[in-house]
């Protein structure tokens, strides 16, 4: 497995790097949340992402968490299920109303708020994308969308990227490019094909400098040397490293899918609904995918809900099952997700994220500047990669996570994705003043942590 930066980089933070234990004691030893971390640590399985966990929280409102010792935190990582906002006032009340007028639906039958979110889905793209399969999270939506694709070309294979991720099931990590996910998982689905992605700030198909197109050209070799890929499936911006490609980019790919009888999947699952600007960050490129699957914010930040929208004429599975999940037309799920899109349109969250995130990026530049190891502040709308450049892969990525515990310390949470790129994805619902303060704790986190790491 090739490892995206060449050290142990992965999607999440992991828990057990130097500067996390150095937190726990400075913040956590004496908090009210020890005895809660210590009763979850008993009582959940450990997993490398979660538990043993970071810290407990007690509220969740707006753009803040409220740890237990009553911290805020300005949460600028949110899972990428916050686009509306912790515990929007609209969204609560639309759950509200759904739970005690219908609160589940068995699935022999359908309901009102679910048939409602399918068709407000594809009025969102525009008709495009004709047909809808509710799902309860974002992973089941992925291997729906997998099971589509197998179905309607009668093929098995997938090409997808590497550094890439798409859930956790089997099926999604089969597909994903993350060896945290995968090493000693044994075998994963057969058939399925990884090639680098076009990341122009870290191109591994030797463009260098400005792109050359060969990201491309490696998916057009794979795809006709193949001959019988089933489905490409990729996020069209990655939402870590934020890597976002030229625009001709995927198009020359959606044409080689259309050359090779190869359907195209976007996972948009962390970014559609207006992180980037648009509302689908596919519109930034020009290019309709065959299948689209979105999920996280789609519930508001409340409910799982997530979806799989296909092209109308992809409605060729009658005879088999792609979902049948529990959940799967969940009426307070659809309620939820139904307030979110009215939110969505009611607060113009879509122009307002292009607005603010375009304005921050460059505050960002300005603060950031002179601190000495700044590569390069990059992104979309409020989908924002502050990349650090210490001088070795070793050190930068001890900086990143040094500058994300100093940070949390202030009070601003994030994400750091590949050991060396802060990533940044506020509610869209941000207010300017928070935004100005997450740049001053961002700036003054870095200079600590310059102070810290050798
Ligand atoms: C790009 C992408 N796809 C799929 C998923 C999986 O979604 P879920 O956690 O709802 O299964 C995630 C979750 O982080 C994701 O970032």
């Amino acid at each position: 497995m090739i490892k995206p930066h060449g050290h142990d980089a992965s999607e999440g933070d992991v828990n057990s790097s130097e500067a996390r234990l150095r937190y726990r004691e400075d913040m956590i030893e004496r908090s009210k949340a020890r005895r809660l971390l210590s009763r979850d640590s008993e009582a959940f399985l450990h997993q490398s992402l979660s538990t043993p966990c970071l810290n407990a929280v007690i509220s969740a409102r707006g753009s803040r968490l409220v740890d237990a010792d009553g911290r805020g935190l300005l949460d600028f990582h949110g899972n990428s299920a916050h686009q509306v906002g912790y515990g929007h006032p609209a969204v609560i009340s639309a759950i509200t109303r759904q739970m005690e007028e219908l609160p589940f639906c068995p699935r022999r039958y359908t309901n009102e708020p679910a048939v409602r979110l399918a068709e407000e889905l594809v009025r969102v793209t525009g008709g495009e994308l004709g047909k809808v399969l509710l799902m309860p999270g974002g992973a089941l939506a992925v291997g729906a969308a997998m099971k589509l694709a197998r179905v309607a070309t009668g093929r098995f294979k997938f090409l997808s990227m590497w550094g890439s991720f798409h859930g956790a099931s089997l099926d999604a990590i089969s597909v994903g490019g993350e060896s945290v996910f995968r090493t000693g998982m044994g075998p994963l689905l057969p058939g399925c094909h990884l090639v680098h992605p076009c990341a122009p700030s870290s191109c591994q198909h030797g463009c260098g400098g400005p792109c050359s197109g060969r990201g491309a050209r490696a998916i057009e070799d794979v795809l006709a040397r193949e001959g019988d890929i089933a489905a490409l499936i990729a996020e069209p911006i990655r939402c870590t490293t934020i890597e976002v490609p030229p625009r001709d980019y995927w198009a020359r790919v959606r044409d080689a899918c259309r050359r090779n009888g190869t359907l195209l999947i976007f996972d948009e699952i962390p970014i559609a609904l207006g992180r980037t600007g648009r509302f689908f960050a596919y519109e930034h490129f020009g290019v309709v995918p065959d299948i689209l699957v979105i999920g996280k914010g789609l519930g508001g930040g409340i409910i799982p809900q997530a979806a799989m929208l296909a092209r109308a004429d992809l409605d060729v599975a009658g005879h088999t099952a792609l979902g049948h999940y529990t959940h799967e037309k969940s009426p307070v799920g659809s309620a939820a997700a139904l307030a979110t899109l009215g939110v969505i349109a009611e607060e113009r969250l879509v122009e307002r994220s292009a607005m603010l995130g375009a304005a921050w990026m460059t505050q960002l530049r300005e603060a950031l500047g002179s601190c000495g190891v700044l590569r390069e502040v990059r992104g979309l709308g409020l989908l924002v990669g502050v990349e650090l450049d210490a001088g070795s892969p070793a050190r930068t990525g001890r900086l990143c996570d040094e500058t994300l515990y100093q940070s949390l310390r202030r009070g601003l949470s994030f994400k750091v994705s590949d050991s060396r790129v802060l990533t940044l994805t506020p509610p869209l619902t941000v207010t300017r003043e928070e935004l100005c303060e997450a740049t001053g704790i961002l700036a003054e986190a870095v200079d600590a942590a310059l102070g810290v790491v050798s």
